[in-house]
């Protein structure tokens, strides 16, 4: 069986995530949508089971995707998972920098291989950290997320808004 990893924060899952997740799983038997929880970073919109719940909802129409978390190394999961690739969206050049020093890191500590996808064009502009930013502020997101997405969005600014 050849299993993948898309691992990621995904605060929260967006269409790019899901162009990935969705093609990955035309290529692999089976793919993990790996949260990564790291306990020290407080600043996520999302907790990691609200990020988890909503993955698991949006990868629901593909049979061969399981969603997952983990905390510390991606390569420590990838190991215990049984895992042979890491599947990493670049939406641009400016991705590359990094996604490459990863993947090189990734490879000096275990021999999991990373596959490069390019984010299909419709989404190539699309990160979860605009779509946090502009649905603070009252913009449509509607068409960058799925809808639950879109409602969980404008529910917890409206939370944040109705607590200052
Ligand atoms: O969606 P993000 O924030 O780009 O996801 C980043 C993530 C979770 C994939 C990355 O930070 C990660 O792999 N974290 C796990 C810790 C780790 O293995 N660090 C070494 C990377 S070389």
């Amino acid at each position: 069986m050849r299993r993948a990893v898309c691992p990621g924060s995904f605060d929260p899952v967006t269409h790019g995530h899901l162009d990935v997740i969705g093609r990955a799983a035309g290529l692999f038997d089976e793919v993990v949508v790996a949260v990564g929880v790291n306990p020290s970073k407080r600043s996520r919109l999302f907790s990691a089971d609200e990020r988890l719940d909503m993955l698991r909802q949006a990868c629901s129409t593909w049979d061969n995707v399981r969603v997952s978390a983990f905390t510390g190394l991606l390569t420590d999961f990838c190991r215990a998972e049984g895992i042979a690739a890491i599947v990493k969206g670049l939406r641009a050049v400016s991705d590359f920098d990094y996604e490459l020093q990863m993947a090189q890191m990734n490879a000096s500590l275990t021999d999991v291989e990373t596959v490069f996808m390019p984010t299909s064009p419709e989404w190539s502009f699309l990160a979860s950290s605009l779509v946090k930013e502009i649905a603070q502020f009252g913009g449509d997101v509607s068409g960058l997320v799925p809808d639950f997405v879109h409602e969980a969005l404008v529910r917890r600014f409206e939370e944040s808004d109705t607590a200052e």
